[in-house]
């Protein structure tokens, strides 16, 4: 069998960008994502490019070269389903908000869903790829729904987790530093790995393809994550020790970056992580850990997550106490609100906690981000729940552009690294604001010596 048609269940953050590039690698593949949300797929499916979904440097553009070619994006799952001899699972796997496991494992009904669905709708073999991070042996609950289809159908499982950053996805995809395959060590497991080697090697050299077997690419993705994220807690940790003994955080992490056992890349100390996977995934790690009685091992990891929320508040206390103990009736200006620079997302964005902590203390907010509107802003923090959502538009505003976010404001603080902070007229928001005017600089992105020399407060993260 050579694959010739793939679908991918989930339109997503990942489902999207990762079909779109195989799509364009492999013209001779019919690839089709299918979502049940229908909004999604219309949007994917806008006549013009820059409008679909997703922000990503050069999605668009590979979207545009393949879609109606051999990428399609429909609502029809069954159909896709039932046409494709491989089917990508890459439906949100969000932490549990109910029941056992609560706040911590990986909540799996989309994923059984999804297990069901392909097994009703099957009528030929069919290889089903993991793409979703999933807690370790999920592809043991899949197979045993699939294998209990009643129609005789024959399914591989593999695991492939998705390494991709957002705001680097097309990069990341173009050049991985790895592709993952993890697949049963039976000649039908071994033959379905190399049904998906064979469609990455289209575009990635054979030495970067590494297979093993299903538990352990599960627990690699899981593993990957949970150091990346440590790396930030660690050296955020190491921020508040510098901020207290006159250390700088950027000359550490510069110091110890150049150790080429320590390596230099994710050692910027920041307002703490966010986006989809850190906590989602650590906190699954932890519940792994615990439910096989690990509670060491659990507890070293939790406090990866404690550090990061320990950052968060530490942030937005720092602005309340500068301010000389109050924010109320003041406005503050936000230069950011997605997770990291380069993408819409906003999930789990340091800037929502830290809005929520400033609202609580009756602060205005004007938020200015170059891909965030105002609706995201509201739904995200009318989410948390802690004030009703007629006061959050009441007091959250965003604005058109940096200028206009702060203008009378009493301080600004920067909670995205988007590169055009840099470059703004920094005199010219100097004069609209009230004096004296603060920037808290949560991201270390703006040149302190500038700043204070216009005659703004500067503190910045670690310094
Ligand atoms: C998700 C997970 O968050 C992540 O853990 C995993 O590694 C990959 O999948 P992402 O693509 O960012 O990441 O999620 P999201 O943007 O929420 O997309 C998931 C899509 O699946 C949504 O569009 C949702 O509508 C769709 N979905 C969900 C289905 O089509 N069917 C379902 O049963 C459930
Ligand atoms: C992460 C992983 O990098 C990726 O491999 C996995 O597939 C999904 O999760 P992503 O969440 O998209 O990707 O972005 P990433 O670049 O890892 O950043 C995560 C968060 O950490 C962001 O909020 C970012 O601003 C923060 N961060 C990162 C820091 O605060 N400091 C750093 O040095 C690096």
């Amino acid at each position: 069998m050579k694959v010739k048609n793939i679908c991918c269940i989930g339109a997503g953050y990942v489902g999207g960008p990762t079909m779109a590039v195989i799509a364009q690698k492999c013209p001779q593949i019919k690839v089709t994502v299918v979502d049940l949300n229908e909004n999604r797929i219309a949007a994917w499916n806008h006549l013009d490019v820059n409008k679909i979904p997703i922000y990503e440097p050069n999605l668009s553009e590979i979207v545009a070269e393949a879609r109606g070619r051999n990428l399609f994006f429909s609502t029809e799952v069954e159909k896709a389903i039932e046409e494709a001899e491989m089917i990508f699972i890459s439906v949100n796997t969000p932490t549990k908000t109910y029941g056992v496991g609560k706040g911590m494992a990986a909540d799996l009904k989309y994923i059984e869903l999804c297990a069901r669905q392909i097994a009703r709708v099957a009528k030929n073999d069919k290889i089903v790829v993991e793409k979703s991070t999933l807690p370790v042996r999920t592809a043991r609950a899949i197979k045993d729904i699939l294998d209990n289809n009643g129609n005789g159908v024959q399914f591989q499982i593999l695991s492939n987790p998705e390494f991709l950053a957002e705001g680097t996805a097309i990069q990341d995809l173009i050049s991985p530093d790895r592709v993952l395959i993890g697949g049963d060590s039976t000649s039908e497991g071994q033959n379905a790995i190399q049904q998906l080697v064979a469609i990455y090697a289209n575009w990635v050299p054979n030495d970067k393809i590494l297979t093993t077997n299903v538990w352990s690419s599960e627990l690699s993705k899981l593993t990957a994550n949970a150091f990346l994220a440590q790396r930030v807690s660690s050296i955020n940790a190491m921020s508040e020790l510098c901020e207290k003994t006159g250390a700088d955080v950027k000359e550490v992490a510069k110091a110890i970056g150049l150790d080429s056992r320590i390596g230099p890349k994710f050692l910027n100390a920041s307002v703490g992580f966010g986006g989809s996977c850190f906590q989602k995934d650590i906190l699954n790690l932890v519940y792994i850990a615990k439910s096989y009685g690990l509670n060491q091992v659990a507890e070293y990891w939790e406090q990866v997550v404690i550090m990061n929320d320990h950052q968060k508040h530490r942030f937005s206390k720092n602005i309340i106490k500068t301010l000389y103990d109050t924010v109320s009736g003041k406005k503050i200006a936000f230069l950011g609100w997605a997770f990291k620079k380069d993408t819409n997302d906003t999930r789990e964005s340091a800037a929502i906690y830290v809005a929520d902590d400033l609202l609580c203390e009756q602060a205005i907010i004007s938020v200015f981000d170059p891909k965030v509107g105002l609706e995201q802003i509201q739904f995200d923090l009318n989410y948390l729940e802690t004030r009703t959502e007629s006061k959050n538009i009441e007091a959250v505003e965003l604005a058109n552009n940096p200028y206009e976010a702060c203008n009378n404001a009493h301080a600004i603080a920067v909670l995205t690294e988007w590169d055009e902070f840099k470059t703004y007229d920094w005199q010219k928001i100097y004069d609209s604001m009230l004096k004296p005017a603060f920037v808290f600089d949560g991201r270390n992105l703006l040149e302190r010596e500038v700043l204070e020399k216009i005659g703004f407060v500067y503190q910045a993260i670690g310094s």
